[in-house]
C-alpha cells in the first residue's frame, strides 16, 4: 500500500450488532460494517443473550472480511486490532475479543482492549475535531450517564440513571405497544403525529440538584395508562409515543443543566471551550437532539452529536478509540479478559 498512515481494525460485538471497521491515522473511516441481529430478536421484544452470542459467532468473520474489502485493505496492512472487551453481554464479548486477539497474534500486531463506553465517548472527536475536556451524555439501551471526559482514558461519572437506561425505557414502552425492536426509532416515528401534552407522565428526578435520572417509573406510568385503555388506535399510539418521548426529553434537558452546574465546578481552566457531546444509540433521536441542543445553547455550551450511524453501536468508534490508544502507546496484553461489567472510569486500567 502507498498509504503509510497507520490502520486500525475495530471489532464490536457487545450487544446485538456484529460490527467491524477500519479507521486510518488521518481520521478517515475507511469502512464501517454493521450486521444487525434485529430480525432475530424482534419476536422476543428485546435482545436474547444466547441468540446474540451464536449470531456473533456466525457473523463476525464476514463483518471483518467485508470491512477489509470495502476499505481495500489487506490484513497484513493493519497496524493494530481493537476489540470491545466490555461492558456488555459476555457471550458476544468473548466472540469479538477472541477474534481480535487471534488476528493480533497471527499478524503479530498490537491488540487493544476497548471499553464500549469509551468508544461512544470519543467518536465525536473523530468527526467534529473537538478538544478535551468536554461533558458527555452517553445514553443507550444499556447505559445512561453524564461523564466528564478529561483526556484519553480519564473519565469521571457525574451522574447516571438510578434504574433503567433511557434506551431500555424506549424499548420497553415500544414493546407494550407492540411496535417491534429496537423501540427507539419506531417511537420517534410515531411521536411525529402525536400530541406530546396528551398524557402527563412523571418526571421524578427533576428539581433535584444532582444529575441522576430515573426512567423506570415513567415506563410503569405508560404501562398503567395503556392498561386503562381498551384497544390502542393508531392515534393513541402516536399520542403515547409523543408524551413518553417528551417526558424523556424534559428529564434529559433538566438533568443536562444540573450536569453542567456540577461539571463547571470541576473545570480548572477558565478559558476552556464549553462543549457538550451527546452519544449512544438514543442520541440518534432527532427530537431529543433538538431539545438537548437548545438546553446547551441556553448555557452557552456548544452542542455536538455524532452522525446518526455513529450514535448507535458501530465498530468505527472502537477502531478510533484503538487508534488513539495506539498513538498513546496504551496497548494491551493478550491475557486481557472480556468482562460484562466495566465502568468507564476504569477503562485506562489493564486489570
Ligand atoms: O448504543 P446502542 O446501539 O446499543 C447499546 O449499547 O445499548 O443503543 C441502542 C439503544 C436501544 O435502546 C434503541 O431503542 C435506542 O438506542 N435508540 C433510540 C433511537 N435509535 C436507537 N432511542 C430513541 N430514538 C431513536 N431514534
Ligand atoms: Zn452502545
Amino acid at each position: 500500500m502507498l498509504n503509510r498512515e497507520r490502520l486500525v481494525l475495530g471489532i464490536e460485538s457487545s450487544c446485538d450488532d456484529s460490527c467491524a471497521s477500519i479507521v486510518s491515522e488521518n481520521g478517515k473511516i475507511l469502512s464501517n460494517v454493521v450486521i444487525s441481529q434485529n430480525k432475530e430478536h424482534e419476536i422476543f421484544g428485546g435482545v436474547v443473550p444466547e441468540i446474540a452470542s451464536r449470531s456473533h459467532l456466525n457473523n463476525i468473520e464476514s463483518a471483518v472480511a467485508r470491512a477489509l474489502a470495502e476499505a481495500s485493505v489487506d490484513l497484513r496492512d493493519l497496524d493494530a486490532v481493537a476489540s470491545t472487551c466490555g461492558p456488555g453481554l459476555i457471550g458476544g464479548l468473548i466472540v469479538g475479543c477472541m477474534f481480535g486477539k487471534t488476528l493480533s497474534s497471527v499478524l503479530k500486531k498490537p491488540f487493544i482492549a476497548i471499553n464500549h463506553l469509551e468508544g461512544h465517548a470519543l467518536i465525536a472527536k473523530l468527526t467534529e475535531k473537538i478538544d478535551y475536556p468536554y461533558l458527555l451524555l452517553s445514553v443507550s439501551g444499556g447505559h445512561c450517564q453524564f461523564v466528564s471526559v478529561k483526556s484519553l482514558g480519564e473519565y469521571s461519572v457525574l451522574g447516571a440513571t438510578l434504574d433503567d437506561a433511557a434506551g431500555e425505557a424506549f424499548d420497553k414502552v415500544a414493546k407494550l405497544m407492540e411496535l417491534g425492536f429496537p423501540g427507539g426509532p419506531e417511537i420517534e416515528k410515531r411521536a411525529i403525529s402525536g400530541d406530546k401534552f396528551k398524557y402527563n407522565f412523571p418526571k421524578p428526578t427533576i428539581g433535584r440538584k444532582d444529575c441522576d435520572m430515573s426512567f423506570s417509573g415513567l415506563k410503569t406510568a405508560v404501562r398503567l395508562q395503556i392498561e386503562k385503555m381498551q384497544n390502542l388506535s393508531e392515534q393513541d399510539i402516536s399520542d403515547l409515543s409523543a408524551s413518553f418521548q417528551y417526558t424523556v426529553g424534559e428529564v434529559l434537558a433538566a438533568k443536562t443543566s444540573e450536569a453542567i452546574n456540577i461539571y463547571e465546578k470541576t473545570l480548572d481552566r477558565e478559558a476552556t471551550d464549553r462543549v457538550f457531546v451527546l452519544a449512544g444509540g438514543v442520541a440518534a433521536n432527532k427530537y431529543l437532539r433538538g431539545i438537548l441542543s437548545s438546553a446547551c445553547t441556553e448555557r452557552n455550551y456548544r452542542f455536538v452529536a455524532p452522525d446518526l450511524n455513529l450514535c448507535t453501536d458501530n465498530a468505527a468508534m472502537i477502531a478510533y478509540a484503538g487508534l488513539e490508544r495506539l498513538k498513546a502507546g496504551l496497548i494491551d496484553d493478550l491475557s486481557f479478559a472480556p468482562r460484562a461489567r466495566w465502568p468507564v472510569e476504569n477503562s485506562r486500567k489493564v486489570l
